[in-house]
């Protein structure tokens, strides 16, 4: 078992577990950070503090332990202000898989096995990037609620979760995380919205991340119906969690939306023309959706439903 950093401050050890490369000791770390954050949300329940995934309403931070004492120099703290330089390019990541365009990572016919573990080592890819994406927003931007970070930390842990089922299920399977081709796709628009987290919080919560919710039902048809029900359940374990890191997504987009004095979906299609997002297809996960807080006004435009 992997030890926490010596460091107590919170989001420089989501700076630490972002560039580790190495992808089993992230896991560590950022396992590690989320037990520790989670000390802080017990501590919150008691004065207030909370966000999506804690308890309570929003509040500044100020009631949170912020300075470790003397003889517990070691106890979780969080540090709302601290701007980190200079800001790395991009995490630390192993030597493999192979990032290509994503129109050269190899289409593989889902029948066959290699198909499918391809197919679920797409998603274990996706969720690598998650982590990193949870961790980044960490500690890239400074200036917010204390509970923004410890709901963002809270995700960061729950993607590293996710990517250990996949990587046991594709070793269970006879293959691992690296073999096959990957795409960068996710930590591109990252990197493009690395300047404002309420773009980043549009753009990869609110639109990558909820991809997910559509592509998730059909994916777990298929491996269900080729008798993997092994990785049909992690795919309902990462829909569950996924639901609720959309819902964050959307707690502080609006959060920031309320502060800055702009409209919520005015605003999301100016900030999608101006990052290229891409565009949105169905089918949609239309329940995901609303149980991850996107309004009935959205929802209808999605679906082409002007009611
Ligand atoms: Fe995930
Ligand atoms: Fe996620």
């Amino acid at each position: 078992m992997t030890q926490p950093p010596a460091c107590s401050e919170l989001r420089a050890r989501a700076l630490q577990a972002f560039l580790c490369p190495d992808l089993q000791r992230k896991c560590a770390l950022t396992a590690a950070l989320a037990d520790a954050a989670s000390g802080l949300w017990a501590a919150g329940a008691n004065s207030g503090v909370g966000g999506v995934g804690g308890v309570g309403e929003v509040g500044d931070g100020a009631d949170i332990p912020l300075a470790a004492k003397p003889a517990d120099s070691l106890a979780p703290r969080l540090d709302l202000q601290c701007t980190f330089l200079p800001a790395p390019d991009q995490p630390g990541r192993p030597a493999r898989p192979l990032l290509v365009a994503p129109d050269r990572v190899p289409k593989r016919k889902f029948g066959s096995p290699v198909g499918r573990a391809a197919l679920l080592h797409a998603v274990a890819h996706i969720e690598a990037n998650a982590i990193d994406l949870a961790l980044d927003v960490v500690w890239r931007f400074a200036g917010m609620p204390a509970a923004f970070y410890l709901d963002w930390i809270k995700v960061a842990g729950e993607e590293a979760l996710h990517f250990g089922l996949l990587q046991s299920h594709l070793i269970s399977l006879g293959h691992t995380y690296g073999e096959f081709a990957a795409h960068d796709g996710l930590w591109e628009m990252a990197y493009r919205t690395r300047h404002d987290v309420l773009a980043r919080l549009a753009l990869v919560p609110r639109t990558l991340e909820a991809r997910g919710l559509d592509a998730s039902p059909p994916m777990r048809a298929r491996l269900s119906a080729a008798g993997d029900e092994a990785g049909a359940l992690i795919l309902d374990r990462i829909l569950a969690d996924e639901i609720g890191h959309v819902a964050i997504g959307n707690h502080w987009y609006r959060w920031l939306c309320a502060g800055r004095g702009c409209a919520v979906e005015s605003t999301y299609h100016a900030l999608a023309a101006q990052y290229h997002a891409p565009r949105l297809k169905g089918p949609f996960n239309i329940s995901a959706r609303r149980a991850a807080g996107f309004s009935e006004a959205e929802l209808a435009e999605l679906t082409g439903d002007p009611s």
